[in-house]
């Protein structure tokens, strides 16, 4: 049975496009289709990666709509979606208690770094790899995890290493950790995908 997927997103959508792509002509091609991409960012390039498949789109706009009212917004979206999974890719926002109560075991947050490292609130984007650079670490990579009510802390469901020569900035980290991303989280959608199925 195709598991639905709500994709949730703030920007560019990299992230999205990789899942798109994987449920086109990828891993996912028969195993999961995306049934919604919602954005808390109405300026979210991703919404345009979405229009251009057909994908229904929802555009929230957190930074001029009242938190509990935001919430609501996002609920009832989710909801009226009927999606199996929810995928966070390159959202930035904390997802409401109510959603991860009632979706446990069913939020897929993708992260750039190798967690439990350099996870946790204010690590996100260039923050994390410019925190890398710093420590002069010798490799980097990215992370799925189940989203629970903190940043960053859920049961990781895949990681991939991503070597380091040293001497980059946090750009070319970025760039490096990015391409791991792409990879790893349609291999973690459809693991979870696999995992419920036998679990059933
Ligand atoms: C990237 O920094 C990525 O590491 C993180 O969110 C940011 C934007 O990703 N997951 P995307 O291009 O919007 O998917």
């Amino acid at each position: 049975m195709i598991k639905k997927l709500a994709v949730l997103i703030s920007g560019n959508g990299s992230n999205l496009q990789a899942i798109i792509n994987s449920t086109k002509s990828g891993i996912l091609n028969g195993f999961a289709e995306i049934v919604v991409v919602i954005s808390n960012n109405p300026q979210a390039y991703g919404l345009e990666r979405a229009k251009k498949e057909n994908i229904k789109t929802v555009a929230l706009d957190s930074k001029n709509t009242e938190t509990e009212k935001y919430d609501q917004q996002l609920y009832r979206a989710i909801k009226e979606s009927d999606a199996d999974l929810i995928c966070l890719a390159g959202y930035l926002k904390k997802v409401p208690e109510k959603i991860v109560k009632e979706y446990k075991s069913r939020i897929l947050n993708i992260h750039p770094a190798l967690l439990p490292k350099y996870g946790g609130k204010g690590m996100y984007g260039h923050h994390v790899h410019e925190a890398v650079v710093k420590n002069k670490e010798k490799k980097s990579g990215a992370t799925v995890h189940f989203a629970d009510e903190n940043y960053d802390t859920g049961n990781i469901i895949l990681q991939q290493e991503v070597a380091l020569e040293g001497g980059e900035n946090h750009e070319e980290v970025a760039r490096k950790v990015l391409l791991i991303e792409h990879e790893i989280f349609p291999k973690a959608i459809k693991k979870v995908i696999e995992d419920k199925e036998k679990n059933n």
